[in-house]
């Protein structure tokens, strides 16, 4: 199966914070893959600028690097990285002088229409780099702006980091990243509710007992600790990827696939969140830190070996959530994710309600209820799983299978990286898998009374050793309701 490619004009993307680790990871790569596949069109330009003093042999050599690092050996070649390293340049700039400034913009005049300021940069540099922009001239009516997380560590940051974005570009040229929103399955999950007949009416507290969002990840914190620190898992991980799931899962049908459209029917949902506060947050939340996993065999390390010291960090956190409105009231949202557990998995469950009444007796075996599976990573697809009887003779027994849809299976073609996608749309002016600056803030204002009910409760983190599924309250939280999490078991 070929892949469809959709031809962009050509474009400028100047990415400050270009020599950076995400450049170098994600950016790079991503540019990478679009240019082998023949989306990158003559007279498109990757202009990185950092405070670096770097000259054109030591920028090829770190571009080199991070295509050779971090594409798979199998989708590299000799010829696509030459032509790479031919669009990729080095200017020399300072966010907060006015060092390279007059080089950028020589170096942009005259330029392709299409112009995109990537900001991999720390957030207390967003504002002074807009100014700067603004004040060089750069910002064509035509430009656009792509920031990444953290975008505030509250809504009061938050707003301020909008305001000063907002300053210098338009909300239609403001790209927020959320690269959860980029993975295939996710906007998979939107195929699945809004192009096909099936689901749609039962999707309601009708016939839906409730929700789970699982994005469990194996690693630790790693080289990340210093921001970690400042983060913890409910702002690194829920106010972001894991609420735009959610927003994805529970908005209405919006009335088509325009990025306003969308944007609107997840808000609505953001602002329907049943507020959880110090009243409540006891019973519905759970934090939890990773201990040290000791074995002959291994040594995983504590998160607070990791970061060096004692931490109340919580690497670990599960909430009981609800969209308090007509079509959810009264379905739990169980989200949970967390760091140095068992495996890495992103997964979305929804649980149907029990048949109403059973016509098979105790020796046919135990009826389970059915569950839509939709699997985010790894090994992306969607599940649907059901009661059937069991082949064979030996009268009616019954099974519970999943029917799968595995997309490597089915399909033979790469999974793009979701940079490849967001990258892309940023030129083609497209903000649909984009958060819009009152999703953000509304996301916060959801949060903030958490972390301020957990800061009033004083109480550290739970802990769970590391390798394990969290703390044993994570498992009380949804086990008290008569529900447990999703384990995959044919
Ligand atoms: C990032 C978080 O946004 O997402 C990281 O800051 C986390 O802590 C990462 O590891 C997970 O992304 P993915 O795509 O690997 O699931």
């Amino acid at each position: 199966m070929t892949t469809r490619i959709i031809p962009v004009k050509p474009f400028d993307y100047v990415v400050f914070g270009g020599t950076g680790d995400l450049a170098r990871r994600k950016l790079l790569p991503a540019l990478y893959h679009r240019l082998r596949d023949g989306q990158i069109p003559d007279g498109a330009r990757i202009i990185a600028a950092s405070v670096d003093d770097l000259d054109t042999a030591a920028h090829q050599r770190f571009v080199r690097e991070a295509i050779t690092t971090f594409v798979p050996d199998d989708e590299q070649d000799a010829a696509s990285l030459d032509r790479f390293c031919a669009i990729c340049s080095h200017i020399q700039v300072d966010a907060t002088s006015e060092l390279g400034w007059p080089a950028l913009a020589a170096a942009l005049r005259p330029g392709p229409p299409i112009r995109a300021f990537y900001l991999a940069v720390a957030p207390r540099l967003v504002g002074p780099l807009c100014a700067r922009i603004h004040a060089t001239g750069l910002a064509t009516p035509n430009s656009r702006v792509v920031i990444e997380k953290p975008l505030g560590r509250d809504l009061h940051s938050a707003r301020a980091i909008n305001a000063a974005v907002g300053a210098v570009f338009a909300e239609h040229r403001i790209f927020r990243i959320d690269h959860y929103l980029g993975k295939e399955t996710v906007q998979n999950l939107m195929a699945l509710r809004f192009a096909n007949a099936l689901f749609e009416p039962l999707w309601n507290n009708a016939h839906i007992d409730h929700v789970q969002i699982t994005v469990a990840e194996s690693l630790g914190v790693g080289t990340r600790g210093s921001y970690y620190e400042k983060a913890g898992a409910l702002r690194d991980m829920v106010q972001n990827h894991i609420l735009q799931l959610l927003c994805l899962v529970a908005m209405e049908p919006p009335d088509s696939y325009e990025a306003d459209a969308v944007r609107d029917e997840k808000l609505k949902v953001l602002k329907a969140l049943r507020p959880i506060d110090h009243s409540n947050a006891d019973s519905l939340t759970v934090r939890g830190q990773y201990t040290a996993l000791r074995t002959e065999m291994t040594h995983v390390p504590a998160y607070c070996e990791e970061v060096g010291g004692r931490s109340t960090t919580e690497t670990f956190v599960a909430i009981k959530a609800e969209v308090a409105n007509w079509r959810w009231a009264g379905v739990p949202f169980y989200l949970r994710t967390g760091k140095r557990l068992p495996e890495r998995v992103s997964e979305i469950i929804i649980a149907f309600k029990p048949i109403p009444h059973s016509i098979f007796g105790p020796e046919c075996g135990a009826i389970h209820s059915n569950k839509l599976v939709i699997r985010l990573q790894p090994d992306e697809g969607v599940m649907q799983w059901i009661m059937i009887k069991d082949p064979g003779p030996g009268g009616m027994r019954l099974r519970h299978v999943p029917l799968d849809m595995s997309f490597s299976e089915a399909f033979q073609v790469r999974n793009p990286d979701a940079y490849e996608r967001l990258l892309l749309d940023v030129v083609r002016g497209d903000p649909t898998l984009f958060m819009r600056g009152d999703e953000v803030e509304a996301a916060w204002r959801w949060i903030d009374p958490i972390v301020d009910a957990w800061e009033q409760d004083g109480r550290p983190p739970n802990a769970y050793t590391a390798g394990t599924w969290g703390p044993s309250r994570s498992i009380a939280l949804i086990e008290r309701d008569g529900r447990t999490w999703h384990e995959e078991t044919v």
